[in-house]
Order: structure tokens, then sequence, then C-alpha cells
């Protein structure tokens, strides 16, 4: 019979080869516990009343879901108590949230978009959790603040998500390439089902929501164009397209399978910098995604490259299979076609 490993094992494996400190592995265990808790309220869907609208606006003024808000309490709960977090930031919180004093202080930071794909929760279509990590600058006897976190992503010491789809997986990078994990629902442990996660540097499945077209840049309109002429076209093939509008989803199935996924800047996003979030979405799926062989850029810079001024910070993200992100880019900076 062949051996389960748990991510419990795996992460005390992970210690003892000492890519993962005590500290960190503790802070992962306590995530992995939040997000199963995540999972099985997502997963009760109308039978708990968790669906629809929580009547309440975020920091970015969009309509709070209750899971939203659950999910983020979930989190904040299960982590403020630890010893092992200085503070933690959310994509629903205005401002950080640093560890009560009553609790000890520890060395890492701890960032998450809660409950990602939103749009999805009432559909009954896959939706996600994502988490940084990063280290903590201050001293312990100081109260971190929001400048503590403006960190570059190349900084973090450890990235994943959570799909809470057909089976909850939770696929994970403490800089040591990209782990997947698959939950056993009735004994309750994160199974190690996919280990060194890579995508193919080609690939023929892109992933952009269409309905902006009128509104993208010429570098993206012409990149897509070409897609879609397919093996008339100048890129000699047929491509298909994918849009599930859960970031997690999109991202997890590029991690699978390959694939490029593109929030990039247009006319509707551009005085806000982008759609998604630096800090909580782009960061973690890019450190993802590079430590998984791919890349990730806004099309122009390096996503991991940018100093964040903003906690609440967006961006363009375009990312995937490396030879189709670099093509991208490339339209980017010589945007005469
Ligand atoms: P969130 O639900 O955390 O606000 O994130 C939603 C994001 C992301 O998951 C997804 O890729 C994108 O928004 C979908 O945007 P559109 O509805 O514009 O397609
Ligand atoms: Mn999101
Ligand atoms: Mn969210």
């Amino acid at each position: 019979m062949s051996q389960r490993i748990s991510l419990t094992q795996f992460l005390i494996e992970e210690q003892r080869a000492a890519r993962v400190p005590a500290d960190l592995r503790l802070l992962l265990e306590v995530v992995a516990r939040a997000v199963k808790a995540i999972g099985v309220t997502v997963s009760k869907g109308a039978l708990a009343g968790v669906l629809g609208e929580a009547g309440t606006e975020n920091v970015q003024g969009e309509e709070q879901k209750k899971l939203d808000v659950i999910s983020n309490e979930i989190l904040l709960q299960a982590n403020e108590w630890g010893g092992y977090l200085a503070a933690m930031a959310s994509e629903e919180l205005e401002t950080i949230y640093p560890v009560p004093p009553n609790y000890p202080k520890g060395d890492y930071l701890l960032l998450f978009d809660p409950l990602d794909g939103s749009s999805n929760i009432d559909v009954n279509v896959t939706i996600g959790t994502i988490f940084s990590v990063l280290r903590n600058p201050q001293a312990k006897d100081k109260t971190p603040t929001e400048a503590d976190f403006l960190q570059p992503g190349r900084d973090q010491i450890a990235a994943g998500y959570v799909a809470y789809g057909p089976s909850t997986q939770l696929v994970l990078t403490v800089g040591d390439g990209v782990h997947g994990f698959t939950l056993d629902r009735e004994t309750g442990d994160f199974i190690y089902t996919n280990p060194f996660m890579t995508l193919p540097a080609e690939t023929r499945e892109y992933a952009i929501n269409a309905s902006n077209a009128r509104h993208w840049e010429a570098p993206v309109q012409r990149y897509i164009a070409e897609l879609q002429q397919g093996k008339t076209g100048p890129r000699g093939s047929d491509f298909n397209m994918r849009w599930i509008a859960s970031m997690v989803a999109d991202v997890h199935r590029v991690l699978t399978r390959g694939g490029i996924f593109m929030y990039p800047l247009d006319e509707k996003c551009r005085a806000k910098g982008g759609k998604l979030r630096l800090m909580y979405e782009a960061n973690p799926m890019a450190m993802l995604v590079e430590q998984a062989g791919g890349a990730a850029t806004t099309g122009r810079t390096r996503i991991l490259d940018i100093i964040p001024e903003r906690l609440h910070q967006r961006v363009p993200v375009i990312l995937g299979s490396r030879a189709e992100v670099e093509r991208v880019t490339s339209y980017h900076l010589d945007p005469a076609p």
C-alpha cells in the first residue's frame, strides 16, 4: 500500500530539512485548520444560511457576502493567539490587525484574501482562500504598522491558496517548489497528492474576462486577437479559453495543466491601478507560479519586484506558462505590431 503523507508530516520533514522553522510550521498548520473550517461552512451552503449578501461594504467599496465576513473571522480567530504572528491584514479589513496585547507576538505577518471569487458563492462554483506570509521586520516589543507590511513579493516566506471545489485542495510554497494537498473529509487530514507541481512552458489555453475587451490596452488586444485567429492566424494553432472568475480556480487550472491567466490593465480599472490586489492576490499567486516554473508580470514589471505603496494596492496580473507570459510582455515593451 502506498504511504499517505499528511500535511503535518510534510511540514515536519520540511522542518527537519531546515526549510521551515518550527514557528512557521505551526503558522501553516493553523492556517490549514482555519481553511478546513471555512471549507465546512462553504460546503453547507444554503443549509447553514451562509449564502447571500452580508449587507455591508469592505474598504474597497465592494459589497461583502456573508461568506467573506465569516471566512475573515475564522482566519483572524484561528491565528491571533498562537504566538507566531505579530499582525494580520485582510481584503476585508481597512487596516492591519495587530495581535491583541494579551497574546505573545511572533516573527511573521499574515495576509489573506479570506474568500476569493465571491461572485461564485451563490452559484455553487469553486471559490478559495489566498494567503501570504512575510517576516515581521519590527522588534517583538513594538506593534507593527501598515508600513511593515509593504514588502515586495520576492520577500514572501510562504504563500498558498485553498480551492473549495469538488475536493478541497491546499497548494503551498515555502520557497522550495509548489506542493498540493487534498483534504480527506473522513479523517480531516490534508494528504500530499501533488508534489512539485510544475507548469509547462507552452500552452494552448488562456483565461481572461473577454467582456472587458473594448477597454484593453493595445498589447493585450493584439495578443488575444492572435490567439483567437487560431490555426489560420500568426500563431498557427487553435487556443481554448476558460474563465471561472475565481482567481483561485483559474490559477489552480493553470498550475495543474498550464495556461495563461490575465487580469490586465484596462480603461475600466486604470484609475485604481488594476483589478486584483497586490498583497494578498497577485503576490502569493506570483510566488506559486514562479516556483512552479512559470512567470508573473503586470505586462511591464515582474510582480514580485513591485515595492508596495499601499496595503490594498491593485495591479494588473498576467501569469502562467513562461513562453506565453514572455510574449505578452514583449508586446507591452514593443507595442507596434
Ligand atoms: P474577490 O472575490 O476576492 O473580490 O476576488 C474576485 C476577483 C478574482 O477572484 C477574479 O479573478 C476576478 O475578481 C473576477 O473578476 P470579474 O468578475 O471582473 O471577471
Ligand atoms: Mn480575490
Ligand atoms: Mn475576497
